[in-house]
């Protein structure tokens, strides 16, 4: 029974698959939760209180404004009560008055209400889900860190065929199971701070230096960090990546900015610097355009190195954080390289990838690594970048255990 005391808030919309809470209810008694449900108006059209009543042997909870619920502020003590809200299924239009913060029924009440985990199954039709208004009110939810299980995609009950099914009530369960049992979170209690993209460096005000980081690499190590329970600070530099779900984001586009919003960002158990910043940077960067002159040589750039983030922050003090993991992404002499890297900026580990063009890793969605520590050198196969962020978070985390 891997839910044994817990309790999950079930919240049931109007969508066709309905039908399959009961389904989870079922499983979810099985592994030892308490369940209480609250149905929306248009979800009793599809699944009945009696059913929900008698799987999860506990009141259903449907009206906002029912005397004896409310004379307890029934709405503020259901979420209360509970470990986890799931709204499963989630029609398009819950997860809309979600996003929006609307809360016209006792469902969406409750949800507004909250300050627990919360956790969505969308199930809809193909164009609902693919609308972007839905995408727009799911990527505005994850933002703000709510937890999404599929929607699948298969065959619907529209006679469509798409993404938009139920997740199936088992990977439904897996989800639950894996926001509320500790073992699948070892890194809770923990803050990591992760960087990530490039950083641009202004020559004047319309030119930059920069680098061909896309940030993929980072931004999977703060969403692979927060899966295992971390408190997550990202600071990104300009990328075209999203911002993982889950995860505190503090954008900048200077190494300076950088360096000062991990400063801020401090204390933390847990650092991993992923971003490929900027070596260099203007002396001065112009003020007004640098014109081309007809006739006159190019402008010369004066650079100055930019601030090593990585070293300031590994710098032995009271706010070292425990873990200092750094990146070496080198063209040549790939590990003799990030071994002195390991001990002249007093890292307790370097991740060393090749960036030479041929390996494609820079931007690509793969990366080969090798993380060097004290202890020696892990070769890495060629992984895609989430799964090389999954096994690190793992590592961190088995290496703070
Ligand atoms: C037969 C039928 C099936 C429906 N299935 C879905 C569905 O699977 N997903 C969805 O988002 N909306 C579905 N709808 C539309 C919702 O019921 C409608 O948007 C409703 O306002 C949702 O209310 P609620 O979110 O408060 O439960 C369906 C409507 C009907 C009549």
């Amino acid at each position: 029974m891997t839910l044994t005391g817990k309790r999950v808030l079930l919240i049931i919309s109007g969508g066709i698959a309905a039908f399959k809470a009961l389904e989870l209810i079922r499983l979810l008694r099985k592994q030892g939760a308490g369940v209480t449900c609250v149905l929306t108006d248009n979800g009793a059209q599809f699944v009945t209180p009696l059913s929900l009543q008698a799987l999860s042997e506990s009141k259903v909870y449907a009206e906002l404004f029912s005397l004896t619920d409310e004379s307890e502020m029934g709405h503020i003590q259901l979420s209360r009560a509970a470990d986890l809200l799931v709204v499963a299924p989630a029609t398009a239009n819950i997860l809309a008055k979600m996003a929006n913060g609307l809360a016209d029924d006792l469902a969406s009440t409750v949800l507004l209400a909250t300050d627990k985990p919360v956790l969505v199954a969308p199930a809809m039709n193909v164009r609902m889900w693919l609308h972007p208004a839905t995408q727009a009110n799911m990527a505005t939810l994850t933002g703000r860190g709510v937890q999404v299980v599929g929607p699948d995609e298969g065959a619907m009950a529209c006679n469509e065929f798409g993404p938009g099914r139920l997740a199936e009530p088992p990977e439904i369960l897996a989800a639950i199971e894996s926001l509320l049992s500790p073992a699948s979170r070892p890194l809770s209690g923990r803050h990591a701070i992760v960087t990530s993209g490039p950083t641009h460096e202004p020559i004047d005000p319309v030119r930059y230096i920069a680098n061909r980081s896309s940030g993929r690499q980072g931004h999977a190590i703060a969403a692979a960090l927060a899966a295992l329970g971390a408190r997550v600070t990202l600071v990104s530099g300009p990328v075209n990546v999203p911002d993982p779900a889950g995860v505190s984001v503090r954008h900048v586009e200077t190494a300076a900015q950088m360096l000062d919003a991990c400063q801020t960002a401090l204390p933390a158990d847990i650092a991993v610097f992923a971003a490929a910043v900027a070596d260099w940077r203007m002396d001065q960067a112009a003020t007004g355009k640098i014109k081309k002159q007809p006739g006159a040589a190019p402008p010369s750039l004066h650079l100055v190195p930019n601030p090593d983030i990585l070293a300031t922050i590994a710098a032995a003090g009271p706010h070292r954080p425990r873990l200092v993991v750094g990146f070496a992404a080198e063209t040549d002499d790939l590990l003799d390289n990030a071994q002195s890297k390991l001990r002249r900026k007093n890292a307790d580990w370097i991740v060393a990838n090749d960036v030479s063009p041929a390996t494609g890793i820079m931007g690509g969605a793969d990366n080969a690594v090798h993380i060097i520590s004290a202890d020696g050198i892990d070769h890495w196969p060629l992984l895609a970048k989430d799964e090389v962020a999954k096994r690190l978070a793992a590592r961190i985390a088995a290496a703070l255990a």
